[in-house]
């Protein structure tokens, strides 16, 4: 039997808030495959919650987090880097847009919800990876979350759909950027979980319900099923991908009605 490995191996984790976050999942797939794991969590409001649900996990360390904050990415990596060096893995799992903008007639999407959606959900991939970079020194790589919303419109979804096409496009640029310096970034475009964020879209009790009549599976996907493709992403296993979005969706994209 094959297994993945990766004792040794450091990553940093953006993204848990809750035991439902999709992050969570994923590093205990990375944690059990033994790779030490560093955190961050958006606020200070939020840092016992986070230490609660990450405690299992035997966290390298954890720190506030504000992507919006240019400094507060930069002091991470700071951090990091006094104690690990090199570091191998990145998960981006972090998404905002403002509750009004996701729901009602897209064409009234505001200029502020808009910068403020794409600036969390998909700038914040870049300065995250900027500041990764240097420290990935035998290579490394990278992974963000996004949705299917980004191809073909979901309605509700609204203005986090551009931010996920927004994503998508710099996961590319990102790869061909970095593959020089062996190191790799992919996307995951999950089925719809049941997160604290993914309930703040309005129709998602309807996605979950409409997911199994269309996907070839006939169900809903699950976190940690999430975390196993995550997990591949992030391992030896994958080395020759990169700039690539895999579905984990019980196949949905493929069916066109
Ligand atoms: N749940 C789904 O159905 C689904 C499907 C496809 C993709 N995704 C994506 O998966 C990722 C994780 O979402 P989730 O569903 O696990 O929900 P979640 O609510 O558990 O995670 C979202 C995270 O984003 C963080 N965040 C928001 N603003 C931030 C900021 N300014 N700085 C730092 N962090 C900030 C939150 O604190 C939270 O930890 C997101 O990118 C989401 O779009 C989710």
């Amino acid at each position: 039997m094959y297994t993945i490995d990766l004792n040794g191996k450091t990553g940093l984790v953006t993204g848990v808030v809750n035991k439902y976050s999709i992050s969570l999942h994923i590093a205990r797939k990375l944690h059990e495959a033994g790779m030490g794991l560093y955190y961050t969590y958006a606020n200070q409001s939020l840092k016992e919650r986070v230490e609660e649900v990450v405690t299992e996990l035997d966290p390298l360390g954890l720190f506030e987090c504000d992507v919006q904050n240019e400094d507060m990415v930069k002091g991470v990596f700071r951090e990091i880097s006094g104690k690990t060096d090199p570091l191998h893995a990145l998960v981006h799992s972090v998404a905002f847009a403002p509750r009004e903008e996701l729901g009602g007639n897209f064409v009234n999407t505001t200029r502020q919800g808009f910068l403020t959606a794409l600036e969390i959900s998909s700038y914040s991939l870049i300065s995250l990876t900027r500041h990764a970079a240097p420290l990935m020194k035998d290579g490394g790589s990278i992974m963000a979350m996004t949705y299917i919303a980004s191809q073909v419109v979901i309605p509700g979804y609204n203005v986090m759909a551009i931010a996920k096409s927004a994503l998508e496009s710099i996961i590319r640029y990102l790869a061909y950027d970095l593959g020089k310096n062996r190191i790799r970034v992919n996307g995951i475009s999950a089925g719809p979980v049941n997160t604290l964020s993914a309930r703040g879209i309005k129709g998602f009790t309807k996605m979950l319900e409409y997911y199994p009549q269309k996907a070839p599976l006939g169900r809903n996907i699950t976190a940690n099923e999430v975390g196993d493709a995550a997990l591949f992403l992030l391992s030896p296993m994958s080395t020759a991908i990169t700039g690539e979005v895999i579905f984990v969706d019980a196949g949905y994209h493929i069916v066109g009605m």
